[in-house]
């Protein structure tokens, strides 16, 4: 084991040795930094000049080092999402596909759109059988589950913005597979309760799944990983999408009677998007637009409460909750009907956004009872919360908040034979019948119905704030349909309650979705507010958790308050 990390640790010194940065200090066992086999988490602290919040304690320790040695947040955030797709394989991935919305120290705004496509082979009908009926298995798990992954063409793509290279971005994760890290005793019960399934879906044995039952602090190595991701280095995005990762990727795919096909890999392509800008209470809120609902949703909530002031009522009080959760139902209500991939769909952006159209929207909100959601419109598409956030902030303003997914926890379940990745069950995010409720009980619409090539609807809302045009928050959660209403309640928390930024994402959450037509809650939700809810007509029901929230602010001092959710191994570093 010495051994392993000897070598670890001097190929991590390596690739900070390249020319441009061989006057820096190498990492080292004395500086503490990135030690694979012996890292905790960092739930919050306070940094001078730049920081990292992910989750996983070593995915941020990697991205702090590279902020360090002199990357950018861009930067950083490549070389978090590599290490993430070795150490946090239920949602960090090469398999499935992300969005990145970043703000440049000189001003320009960034999206960028990674998410997975259907296959061309993929039909309208294709998760029915001859009744007519969805067969959920065959969207969920396995080789037909899947889309075309899109997140090593995103990283490709993000880096037209940061300083270093590929070379040195990819490393750190290549090294941590080969050597191997420790897991968490999180990681050890989600691979040890997804084993069944693993073997379930995969046409050969993986590093996932082993004989006696996985335990914190066993050491996972991936060395087929490590290949596959060599190949990145070595050959750019042409490792992945052509070659031999692509021929293991559709030989497994093959096997298992799924449709993806070579092509569809090659013709793979990230996509710049505009990002959503809207401006609450003079801050300056970015967001992603479709094929994300995430971004209109929040500017929906947020501009449907901006006039009604809402910290006069206390925190969490019914009436505060009340008019976030009609905010909410409204604006989910909009999501089934109206979005969906803008390459195939008109999306109707302009009038979504409007003040007037928006005010409208609420205009029927009555403050004495709930307004049930068949008064509002029919229609939902839900999706699933295994996701994952990363926000990062550097020295020089430059602000970058990326979710990424394989959609369910450890995606499809399928292991790509020879390649050591899982690939992603994202085809579930479609609505694979109109009217129909997916895994979640959820139904969607023709906006998100399945054809060739087309991008599922999403709900991520990586989201940058500025204020007076300045870095302001850096924030974003998995959750699924649950991450635009955990956005929301994370910038309320803080621009309308004045919150520190722990209070801000650690105290309970709430969540309402139009249909069904209740409001989740965490445990610690206050009963008193519970009660006096129902007496006016609201049904509520407890959720144990709700989103993973990530979240830097920048204070008034300079400092960055850095924040990992308390409610994962989700672990903040900087410097
Ligand atoms: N698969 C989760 C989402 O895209 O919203």
């Amino acid at each position: 084991m010495k051994k392993a990390i000897l070598v670890l640790l001097t190929s991590l010194a390596l690739y900070f040795g390249n020319a441009q940065y061989s006057n820096l200090p190498i990492i080292g066992l004395d500086t503490g930094f990135v030690n694979p086999y012996n890292y905790k988490v960092v739930k919050t602290k306070q940094y001078s000049k730049a920081s990292v919040s992910s989750a996983h304690p070593l995915a941020s320790l990697v991205g702090a080092t590279i902020l360090r040695r002199g990357g950018n947040a861009f930067d950083a955030a490549i070389a978090v999402q590599w290490v993430l797709a070795v150490v946090y394989p239920g949602a960090g991935n090469i398999g499935g596909g992300g969005f990145l919305v970043g703000h440049h120290w000189d001003g320009k705004n960034i999206a960028i759109d990674y998410r997975e496509t259907a296959p061309s082979k993929a039909s309208k009908d294709m998760y029915l059988n001859n009744e007519g009926n969805v067969q959920s298995r065959l969207s969920q798990q396995g080789h037909l589950a899947c889309g075309v992954p899109g997140t090593v063409a995103g990283l490709f793509e993000t880096k037209k913005y940061g300083h270093l290279s590929m070379r040195t971005l990819i490393q750190p994760a290549i090294d941590i597979a080969e050597y191997g890290f420790v897991i968490t005793e999180r990681e050890a019960n989600g691979l040890n309760s997804t084993k069944a399934s693993f073997n379930a879906n995969s046409t050969q044995p993986s590093v996932f799944v082993k004989e006696t039952p996985w335990k914190a602090g066993d050491t996972l190595i991936n060395k087929d990983l490590a290949e596959t991701l060599k190949r990145i280095r070595d050959f750019g995005e042409r490792g992945f999408y052509e070659g031999k990762t692509a021929k293991l990727i559709i030989e497994e795919i093959r096997q298992g009677n799924g449709i993806m096909t070579l092509d569809d890999l090659k013709n793979y392509k990230a996509k710049s998007r505009n990002a959503i800008v809207f401006n609450y209470k003079g801050y300056d809120i970015v967001s992603m637009p479709p094929p994300s609902s995430g971004g209109i949703l929040l500017c929906q909530m947020m501009k449907m409460i901006e006039g009604r002031n809402i910290s006069r009522y206390p925190f969490q009080s019914p009436q505060a909750v009340q008019l976030m959760v009609e905010a909410e139902r409204r604006a989910f209500a909009d999501r089934a009907t109206y979005m969906g991939d803008p390459d195939f769909w008109k999306v109707p952006l302009k009038t979504l956004l409007d003040d007037n159209y928006i005010n409208h929207r609420m205009a029927d909100y009555d403050s004495t009872k709930a307004t049930p959601s068949t008064s509002i419109k029919a229609g939902l598409i839900k999706e699933s919360d295994q996701t994952t956030h990363i926000s990062i902030l550097d020295k020089d303003g430059n602000m970058v908040s990326v979710t990424t997914t394989l959609n369910g926890s450890y995606g499809c379940r399928t292991v790509v034979g020879g390649a050591g990745f899982l690939l992603n069950n994202e085809m579930d995010d479609f609505s694979a019948k109109a009217g129909a409720a997916n895994m979640y009980g959820a139904v969607g619409g023709v906006a998100n119905s399945i054809q060739p090539n087309k991008r599922m609807l999403s709900s991520m809302t990586p989201t940058i704030v500025l204020k007076n045009k300045k870095p302001f928050l850096v924030v974003g959660t998995p959750g699924g349909t649950t991450i635009p209403t955990s956005v929301f309640q994370t910038l309320v928390n803080i621009i309308d309650y004045k919150m520190n930024g722990d209070d801000a994402v650690n105290l309970p959450k709430f969540h309402h979705q139009w249909l069904p037509d209740e409001i989740a809650f965490e445990p610690a939700f206050p009963t008193d507010t519970k009660k006096a809810l129902e007496s006016i007509g609201y049904q509520l029901t407890k959720r144990e958790s709700i989103g993973r929230t990530e979240l830097i602010r920048q204070l008034a001092d300079g400092k960055k308050e850095t924040i990992a959710d308390k409610r994962g191994d989700d672990s903040v570093a900087g410097y």
